[in-house]
């Protein structure tokens, strides 16, 4: 398995190209399922995640070519309604065939994802909300199965504001009889996107980035070319690396409106942020001031992004509390910041308290789950001596070529390949 090796100290400095957003690019292509023919969509980052769902659409019959950064999806072969154990366990997100299939096809057996390192990840909501719409679920050996000779619009009302549900059932609604209605749902800019491409390819979609989305049905969709969103998640990561090495650099090719709370939260730490149309550019403080930080869903401070703060707030003089409202179990990175000589205690399993004053020191450290992976790579930044990053894996499910792009801001990193 790769590793990475950082050695710390270096302010970041220069410019960072972000690339195309994973968490838009995901359900984005999984939609060509809703539609029979070629779509194509550009600023597709190179993702392990994304690999997985290429893979996935090619099991089921569709034709996946890549050039560059864009990725074209011939899905009038598709004649497979199954997402395997083997593709569903590598990437939970595949669960998002399910809706489409069922709409498309009038029938999905997928495998149940079953949890992950930041916890269980349930997947009620989704199937509350198909049965909703008339969907006949049945659970067996780890499958779930739906099916529903055409699905009925329905007024459906989620417990808990969820991206994948929220998704999956926009999807499943474009081809429902009659209107779909999405209460409580999530705003974020992922969904607001899949949403553009939808209606691009004929489905009748409002108030996506609302909390309540209505969903007219239409009896087919046509096929479409979309480009992909910048991923707010990697610009965040970058930017924080910029603030806490005390360095200066500026974020390109980015959406500032998807980062309204991260940057406002990097400004309370001391950072100085020029925000422009499409880059952000970010000169740290001599000294980071410690801030407290609670996350909530989308236009809330992102659960994606609190590892990454974690880590910057190791630096700041005073303690910051850190509460981590969406998943049960995302302090996995504590233990190995801890190894580095950070100081954080953790209450219950939602919120951390990190007594700052930097000292952090290199050490080998095992790489979790993608974002807290991050927050290793950002802490050797700041670290005294040699860091190792065991298992990036991890990391080049959300990151492309991370280490080639610190790299470019003056840092020193390297990719360690395995024999
Ligand atoms: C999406 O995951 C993102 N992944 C996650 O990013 C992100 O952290 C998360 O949204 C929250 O913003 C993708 O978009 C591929 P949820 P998702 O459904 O859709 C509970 C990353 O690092 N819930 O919004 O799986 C759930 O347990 C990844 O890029 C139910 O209870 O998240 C959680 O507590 C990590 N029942 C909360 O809702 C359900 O049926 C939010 O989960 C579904 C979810």
């Amino acid at each position: 398995m790769d590793k990475i090796v950082v050695n710390g100290g270096a302010p970041l400095r220069g410019k960072v190209t972000v690339s195309g957003s994973k968490n838009a690019a995901l359900p984005i292509l999984v939609s060509s399922l809703l539609v029979s023919g070629k779509v194509s969509f550009t600023n597709v980052p190179h993702l392990m995640d994304i690999q997985s769902i290429k893979k996935l659409l090619a099991e089921m019959g569709a034709e996946v070519h890549r050039k560059e950064d864009k990725v074209t999806i011939d899905t009038s072969g598709v004649n497979k309604v199954e997402a395997p154990y083997d593709l569903v366990r590598k990437m939970r997100a595949s669960i998002l065939v399910l809706g489409p299939l069922v709409a498309r096809m009038g029938k999905a057996k997928v495998s149940l994802p079953g949890g992950c390192a930041i916890g269980d990840r349930p997947i009620d909501l989704h199937l509350k909300g198909l049965e909703a719409m008339g969907a006949k679920i049945t659970l067996d050996h780890g499958y779930v199965e739906a099916e529903a000779p055409r699905l009925k619009g329905a007024r459906i009302v989620f417990d808990t504001v969820s991206v994948g549900a929220t998704e999956n059932l926009m999807m499943a609604a474009t081809l429902a009889e009659g209107k779909t209605i999405l209460s409580n749902a999530a705003r974020e800019p992922e969904i607001i996107a899949l949403a553009g491409v939808l209606n691009a390819m004929g489905a009748k979609i409002e108030g996506a980035g609302s909390p309540e989305i209505t969903i007219t049905g239409v009896s087919s969709l046509a096929p479409v070319e979309a480009a992909i969103i910048p991923d707010r998640i990697e610009a965040g990561t970058f930017m924080v690396a910029a603030a806490m090495t005390g360095g200066d650099v500026v974020v390109e090719r980015c959406e500032p409106r998807h980062m309204e709370a991260i940057i406002s939260k990097l400004e309370e730490t001391g950072a100085t942020l020029t925000v422009g149309e499409n880059f952000v550019r970010v000169v740290g403080p001599e000294k980071v001031k410690n801030v407290d930080i609670r996350t909530a869903p989308y236009p809330g401070f992102p659960t994606d992004m609190q590892a990454q703060f974690m880590a910057m707030l190791t630096q700041a003089k005073g303690a910051s509390v850190i509460q981590e409202t969406i998943f049960e179990n995302r302090f996995i990175h504590v233990s190995e910041l801890k190894r580095m000589g950070a100081h954080i205690v953790v209450k219950g399993n939602d919120v951390a308290t990190v007594k700052g004053n930097g000292g952090l020191s290199g050490a080998p450290v095992m790489a979790s789950d993608l974002r807290a992976s991050a927050s290793l790579i950002l802490a050797g930044l700041v670290a005294d001596g040699e860091t190792v990053v065991n298992r990036v894996y991890h990391l080049d499910r959300g990151y492309e070529h991370i280490e080639a792009k610190l790299q470019g801001l003056g840092a020193t990193i390297e990719r360690l390949h395995a024999s």
